[in-house]
């Protein structure tokens, strides 16, 4: 007869078809709760659902289900207290709880638990509850920290002594066309924004649910899945217990939606990095975000965006590994999903420093305007202004474009002969005249300043100020929808 003494493997999950115990080597590599325990609570969650589905089946009685309830919920209270803590020999969280759920509720009733479930399925369940869990605590940092690009966009509009703030635009780093650095900040917003969207398309996919699907194959206790899915907040059971237990895309899509949010973060990041060096000076960054230097006395660095614009890095990795680790697995569960977890975990952790710390950079920034309206149309960013008066004036792009150009080339050929910066505003009326192809050729100076040249980019996405401020107003709503 098999009785407790005679367990190969006592207090685990299995052991009955084997003749000696786990050796300290598999122990080792198999062992998750290092990283797994912070999935206890979806994963008590999961058993508390899963106890009312046994009772409902006939596999607990009301008494024992009640028992078993009181027992989870001691053990979330102690976890919550930090109070809850796996065994060294524990192997994972399923085991540690179940183990945990017996010394609490004896063999009796605690043994039932397990009946019609595996750790295929359990996990599966526990990790996308716990990913939408997380998910709401990055989209509420996201939000912040756009919020606070928009209200720095809000300033900017009138951040000129009453006028909007105008800003240089580039391509290919170079001088482009002037924009208002309202505009520009909105620019970040949206493409973060659309991580945030793509976060609320992800929550349809992980929000149906694997339990119920046994190690692969189902269950024959005649559980009721749909019970267990509203329990737990799921929208619906997934169609395919194979698929269900096999399958990791919700977890690597989330970690794609992670890496992108970063990499929208780093080119932020990079720019604010840029525009704090002292041949830009367009920011100034609070003392409070920035440190210093340990040997060179005048130093304030922007480590904020810096560690942000690192962290991509590793962040990539952890999505780029996640997608390795599920290429060419067979159906089902194997081994190797477990793997599927600190790639996500770290990605979570990440965002968690980097949102708040960006947040708190972005509201404490200050602009220089000054430096910002001085550099706005320098480098020929006019040019273009230029063309489009000459289309204006019936001359074909094709030419007006070269004719913009041979005035470039004018000014650069003076200004190497003189020495100083000479710009398209600095040509006279009688060059103008000379030059362009049309009556009164001199009036092209009416459209020569950024006002001029942003107040008519009034296009539905341009960069005239109607249209910006039109932008904030959608963007507030945008932030407001998804609060
Ligand atoms: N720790 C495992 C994981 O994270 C749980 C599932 C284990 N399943 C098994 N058949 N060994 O994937």
């Amino acid at each position: 007869m098999v009785t407790k003494d005679s367990l190969t493997n006592q207090g685990s999950l299995w052991g009955g078809r084997f003749k000696s115990g786990p050796s300290p080597e598999l122990q080792i590599i198999s062992k998750s709760t290092q990283f797994d325990w912070r999935l206890a609570p979806a994963d008590i969650a999961g058993s508390k659902a899963h106890a009312d589905a046994l009772e409902k089946a006939g596999v607990l009685t009301s008494e024992e289900n009640k028992i078993m309830q009181a027992g989870f919920d001691k053990m979330l209270e102690s976890f919550n207290k930090s109070e809850l803590i796996p065994e060294e020999t524990d192997e994972d969280l399923h085991g540690a709880l179940e183990r945990i759920l017996i010394e609490l509720v004896g063999d009796e009733i605690g043994g039932k638990i397990r009946a019609g479930r595996s750790r295929n399925d359990q996990i599966a369940t526990s990790i996308r509850i716990y990913l939408k869990q997380e998910m709401s605590e990055i989209q509420s940092q996201i939000l912040l920290l756009v919020s606070n690009l928009v209200e720095q966009a809000k300033w900017a509009m009138s951040g000129a002594d009453g006028k909007p703030v105008i800003m240089p635009g580039r391509t290919h780093l170079q001088h482009a066309q002037p924009v208002l650095l309202s505009h520009h900040l909105l620019a970040h917003c949206w493409a973060i924004l659309r991580d945030v969207d793509r976060f609320q398309d992800w929550k349809k996919r992980d929000e149906k649910s694997p339990y119920g699907s046994g190690a692969l194959a189902g269950q024959t206790l005649g559980l009721d899945q749909n019970l267990v899915a509203k329990e737990l907040g799921f929208t619906s059971v997934e169609p395919n217990s194979i698929d269900a237990t096999a399958s990791r895309d919700v977890v690597y899509e989330f970690s794609f939606i992670c890496a992108s949010l970063a990499i929208n973060l780093s080119r932020l990041a990079e720019e604010i990095i840029l525009w704090n060096t002292k041949e830009f000076s367009f920011v100034k960054l609070d003392d409070s975000y920035s440190t210093g230097s340990s040997i060179m006395p005048q130093k304030k660095n922007p480590d904020i965006p810096e560690l942000t614009r690192g962290k991509t890095g590793r962040m990539i990795g952890d999505l780029t590994g996640l997608l390795a680790t599920c290429k060419g697995l067979p159906l089902a569960y194997n081994r190797d999903l477990q793997e599927d977890k600190e790639p996500v975990f770290d990605q979570i952790d990440q965002l968690l420093q980097i949102l708040p710390a960006m947040a708190g950079l972005v509201r404490t920034m200050k602009f220089n305007v000054q430096n910002l309206q001085k550099n706005a149309i320098r480098g020929f960013a006019l040019a273009t202004d230029i063309a489009e008066w000459l289309v204006k004036k019936d001359i074909p792009f094709r030419n007006a474009h070269e004719i913009a150009g041979e005035l470039v080339k004018v000014c650069e050929q003076r200004a190497f002969e003189s020495g100083k910066e000479y710009d398209l505003y600095d040509l006279s009326d009688a060059d103008f005249d000379k030059m362009l192809p049309v009556e009164n050729g001199h009036e092209v100076r009416s459209i020569l300043s950024a006002e001029g040249s942003v107040s008519m980019r009034e296009n539905i996405n341009g960069t005239a100020p109607g249209r910006v401020q039109e932008q904030i107003i959608q963007i507030v709503k945008k932030i407001n929808d998804f609060r």
